[in-house]
């Protein structure tokens, strides 16, 4: 017996394995690509927060976006039934906002129309993300988890607004 033999692959598993092999090496492109060109960002939580006192505790920073560098903003939003609050923000064209939202009652969602922010908002977890508004315009948000009877009219609206 040689050691060919004892290596023998059968062609249609060969044609699999390298198959398989070809998947998994594009599954890792497709990340490195989302990741890295396409700015796509997974939703973690960014925090943890105690659903009764929030609203309390971010009392002033909902008001309206909070400057923390020249051109960087901190958006904060509590999603609550049914409404966003606040339900209309501004910031000047070329900002970077990174956006902190939470729940308080109810699990409730949060898509921010014309961008790839699609997040769960859950009570007590803070989920988070940071994006950069080129262009002005009125991007609307809504409410994306069904959460009771006025569900459909969680929406709100962030205005891009040339200085
Ligand atoms: Cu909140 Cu649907």
């Amino acid at each position: 017996m040689t050691s060919k033999e004892t290596l023998h692959i059968d062609p249609y598993e060969k044609t699999w394995i390298l198959i398989t092999a070809a998947v998994l090496v594009i599954f890792a492109v497709a990340v490195f690509v989302a990741g890295f060109a396409m700015g796509i960002q997974v939703p973690a939580p960014q925090q943890r927060v105690d659903p009764q006192l929030v609203a309390t505790e971010w009392a002033d920073r909902t008001v309206a976006p909070r400057q923390i560098a020249p051109g960087k903003y901190e958006v904060y939003i509590i999603a609550r039934a049914w409404m966003f609050i606040p339900n209309e923000i501004r910031v000047p064209v070329g900002s970077e906002v990174t956006f902190y939202i939470t729940a308080i009652d109810y699990q409730h969602g949060f898509l921010l129309e014309g961008t790839n922010l699609n997040v769960q908002v859950i009570p007590g977890h803070v989920s988070s993300m940071t994006l950069t508004f080129d262009t002005p315009g009125e991007f609307s948000y809504i409410c994306t988890e069904y959460c009771g009877t006025a569900h459909m009219t969680m929406a709100g609206k962030l205005i891009v607004e040339t200085p």
